[in-house]
């Protein structure tokens, strides 16, 4: 991947499985990392587990003032603003359709939705030279487009669908900045979010059914396309949505 070396990144859901997978992939690639998460040791833990350094950051996304800190706290630490972001955090909060109350849809757009809107928007607001390119990547998800794996996942599902369309307008108001955004859209990845091989048998079953390459999606094989739609590589890519699902989508 080209134009990575020196650049600056801010990751969030850093403490994720697709979000540390990212971070991985940019650090290898001579990116500094600023990583937020709500959960404290765990961005810890996954610096130690990974064995590479960055900038940890505790944030709660479900509040604009705390996200509008933390990307500050970022920049800061970063030493000048950031030229990736990555929107890697969610919350997949579970109601039947009938059931869905307002604290269920809310925290659902508030994280997945909200909070990327909030943290591009902040980071964009502390960049003083536009003649470095900035990239923007979104992570929806299939359930944006399709409702899924049998999971009550309405809410879940519209504040993906909503990151699709916040992108391609993030890609037309921006890109007089020099800033280019994209989406993955991720399938059925193997991270702690992801509840069908509790049971390994139906787990396998419904994967054997529904997702022609019949497996789990790996986190490293989402962060390779992110890093892909982040780097210069794809200077000419923007409002476009890639999806990374085994083939989940055609079937
Ligand atoms: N795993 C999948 O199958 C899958 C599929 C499609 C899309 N996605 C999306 O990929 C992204 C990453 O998910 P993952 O699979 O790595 O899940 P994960 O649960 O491993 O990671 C999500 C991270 O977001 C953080 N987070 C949650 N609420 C937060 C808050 N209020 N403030 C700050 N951080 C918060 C969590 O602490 C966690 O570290 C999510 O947006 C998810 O919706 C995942």
């Amino acid at each position: 991947m080209s134009g990575f070396s020196g650049r600056r990144a801010i990751v969030t859901g850093a403490a994720g499985g697709i979000g540390s997978a990212v971070i991985a992939a940019l650090t290898n690639a001579g990116v500094t990392v600023a990583g937020l998460d709500l959960d404290t040791p765990a961005l810890s833990e996954t610096e130690r587990s990974l064995g590479i350094k960055m900038h940890k950051i505790t944030v709660d996304l479900s509040s604009v003032d705390d996200t509008r800190r933390a990307v500050g706290a970022a920049c800061e630490s970063l030493g000048g603003s950031a030229d990736v972001i990555v929107n890697a955090a969610g919350v997949y909060e579970l109601a039947p359709a009938l059931k869905v109350e307002q604290s269920d849809w809310d925290l659902n757009q508030n994280i997945n939705l909200r909070s990327s809107f909030f943290v591009a928007q902040t980071a964009i607001a502390c960049r003083s030279d536009d003649s470095v390119p900035m990239s923007i990547v979104n992570v929806s998800s299939t359930g944006a487009l399709r409702s899924g794996t049998g999971d009550a996942a309405l809410s879940y599902g519209a504040s993906k669908a909503g990151l699709l369309g916040l992108t391609i307008s993030m890609a037309t108001e921006w890109a007089d900045r020099n800033v280019r955004a994209n989406c993955v859209i991720p399938g059925v990845i193997d991270t702690s979010m992801v509840r069908i091989m509790d049971d390994p048998a139906a787990g396998q079953a419904w994967l054997d059914q529904r997702v022609p390459m019949k497996r789990l999606g790996r986190p490293e094989e989402v962060a390779k396309v992110v890093c892909f739609l982040a780097s210069d590589d794809a200077s000419y890519v923007t409002g476009a949505s890639l999806v990374v699902d085994g083939g989940y989508l055609c079937a």
